[in-house]
Order: structure tokens, then sequence, then C-alpha cells
């Protein structure tokens, strides 16, 4: 074999063995760099006699050939692990457990009051809002509650400190959402049909009572209204509310200011396994009448108070205690729990962010 047979065949097996892409780069530059030893042995063509060159020539560019394919070949070979080693390291494991982002719940009042405006809007009433730091006349004085009258020492009210513009100035934290009603029909031209859900403060605290709750106040306000408008509306409306076609109800006569005649609105229910189930006759088999809203028809002098004639327009309205309502649905017991914050309370009780409540996919579902 020739001293250049030897070489090829020594410089192809290093190239072989080249472990990785930077000593293969080191092997090419020793052959085929400007200095490299196959140049070196190409160059050397030029100054022999035609003869040795005849018998060189081959031998130098079959190394050339031989070495630049073995270091395209390792290079190939080369690239392919490197690839192999990195689809390894960046593998998913898919049998890794999960990462679990904490996720948000609807308050048990929130999801009270989207089904609330749910079942009411089925039946025609828009929703209407107005502000928790109201004025002594809307929350009083135009319901029919002057400022000697008894009915205001009930309402445990927060009082604002006193600015000097009067006393119907005077502003408050609403004690009930009954200032919708001055609102909306001080702003719209009836038929009216709204129910007003919200905040309200009344000093006031126990096991059944926060110094902020929430009502829903409803109001129509029509021509020729009737105490039988009033009744089937709160029937339909718990009927739709606790999912069930045997809500009895009983109107007691009472007394509201703002409404005359005057309703408690009591239900049926009765208690199995320590909790109260609304539904069923409040007079046979262990039932029970349990008060749930007040309502009445609205008082002419209200209606006059907002500038309409009580001769042409009438109707009625009610009240309802929200955190109250979702308490007996969804069998809560102490009400503080409602605005404690505590997380494990709210994973137990609260409602999934994306089930919104509809009549037809089952209110509460
Ligand atoms: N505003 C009354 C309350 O908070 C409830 C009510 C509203 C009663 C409307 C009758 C009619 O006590």
């Amino acid at each position: 074999m020739s001293d250049i047979q030897a070489t090829q065949t020594r410089l192809v097996d290093d190239i072989r063995a080249a472990s990785d892409l930077d000593a293969l780069e080191a092997l090419r530059v020793a052959a085929l760099g400007k200095a490299g030893s196959v140049t070196a042995l190409l160059k050397s063509l030029g100054g022999m006699t035609p003869d040795e060159r005849q018998e060189q020539g081959p031998l130098i560019h079959a190394l050339r050939e031989a070495v630049t394919a073995a270091i395209a070949d390792r290079k190939a070979a080369l690239d392919a692990a490197a690839i192999d080693i990195k689809l390894a390291a960046e593998a998913i494991d898919m049998s890794l457990p999960a990462d679990t982002a904490p996720r948000g719940s609807v308050h048990p009042v929130s999801q009270v009051m989207d089904e609330l405006a749910e079942i009411f809007a089925d039946m025609g009433f828009a929703v209407a809002t107005g502000p928790e730091i109201e004025d002594d006349w809307r929350n009083f004085t135009a319901l029919n509650i002057p400022e000697t009258h008894p009915a205001r020492a009930m309402h445990d009210t927060f009082y604002f400190p006193e600015v000097g513009e009067g006393a119907a100035q005077r502003m408050l934290l609403r004690t009930h959402t009954s200032p919708v009603q001055i609102r909306t029909m001080m702003s719209e031209a009836p038929p009216i049909r709204i129910i007003a859900p919200g905040r309200v403060y009344r000093s006031d605290s126990d096991a059944t009572h926060t110094p902020m709750f929430h009502q829903i106040e409803g109001l129509v306000i029509d021509k020729g209204i009737t105490l039988g408008h009033l009744k089937w509306t709160l029937e339909t409306f718990l009927k739709a509310y606790f999912e069930r076609d045997d809500i009895v109800l009983r109107l007691r006569p009472s007394y509201f200011p703002f409404t005359e005649p005057s309703a408690e609105v009591d239900v049926g229910y009765k208690q199995e396994k320590g909790r109260r189930i609304v539904g069923g006759h409040g007079d046979d088999d262990g039932h029970a009448w349990m008060e749930l809203l007040g309502s009445g028809m609205v008082n002419r002098r209200v209606i006059a108070n907002c500038g309409l004639d009580p001769d042409e327009w009438q109707g009625f309205a009610f009240g309802v205690g929200v955190d109250r309502l979702a308490m007996l649905k969804y069998g809560m017991d102490d009400l503080r729990a409602f605005f404690d914050g505590d997380l494990r309370w709210l994973a137990h009780y609260g409602f999934g962010a994306l089930s919104v409540p509809t009549l037809s996919g089952g209110i509460s579902a």
C-alpha cells in the first residue's frame, strides 16, 4: 500500500471516530484546511514531473474525495444524534400530575341574584339598580315614612353626618332596595316592571342578621293591577326558584308604610333531617308556615310622591332577602358565613363560573 493510501485509511478512521462536531471540524481543518495535510499533498502535484503526477495524481484526488465523503457521513450521523439527544431532553412527560391553577367560583348570593334575574326576565321584568348611599327622601319620606314615623325606628339606619342642607337631604346607607322604586317611577313612564337587586345596610348582627345583606325588590306599575297579579307573580317566581310545583303561599295582613293593603307572605315547609324544605301545604303532616317576604299594593301616596296619578296607575311591590332565599334553597345555616370570605366554605357552596342559570337548563343545574 502506498503512503497516500495509508494516510487515507488513517484519516478516514479518525473521522469515523470523531466524538462530536467540534472534533470533526478540527479533523477537517487539519486535512482540508488551507494548511491541511491533504491540501499540502494537492499543492505538491504542481512540483512533480509528469510521470510522478500521473501516478500520484489519482491517488491524491481519491484521498481528497474519500476524506470529504467521510466528513459528510460523520457530520450527518453526529447531527442526527444531536437531534435525538435534544428530543429526549425536551420530551413532555405525560404521566406527571398537572399543575392545577386555583379556580374561582361564583358566590351563592351572586348565583341566586342571577337565578332571580333569569326567572323575572321570563315574566317581563327588567333589572333596575340604585346607589347604596341614598338620601333620606328616597329611602324614607317618598316611601311614606315621614321624619316622625315610628317605622323609621325599625330600620336601624346608618346615617352620614348632616351637611346642613336640611333633614330631607341627609345621606344614609339604604336600609332596603325600595328607594329604587322611587328612582324608577321618577325617571320612567309606566307601565313599569322591574326587579331591583342589591346590598342594603342595617345596624344589626347575629346568626340571622348581618349589617350588610341583600334584597330584591319587585315593582309593577300599570293600569288595573290587583292583589291577584301580585299573588300569581310570587307563586310563579317561587315555583321556578325552588324548582317544585307544590309551593303553597299564605298572604297574611301586615303593615308597610309604602304599601296598602300590605301582606306578609308565608310559604309552607317541612323540617327534614334538620333542614327546612320549602313546599307542600302549611297545615298537614308536619308542615308549618315560614315568613318569606313583604309585599302589598303600592300606596297611593307613594305613587303621588313620584308625580303619577294614583287614580290612573296602580301596582304592587314586594321585597325579599336574597341571603335568606339562598340559605333555604342550598341548605346553609349561618348567615355570617356568607360574608366571612372563607375559601373552604366557598369551595363547598360556590357555583361554577361558567354554569350560568337559565330556565331552559334547569335554573340551578
Ligand atoms: N322594603 C321592605 C323591607 O325591607 C320590604 C318590602 C318591599 C315590603 C316592598 C313591601 C313591599 O322591609
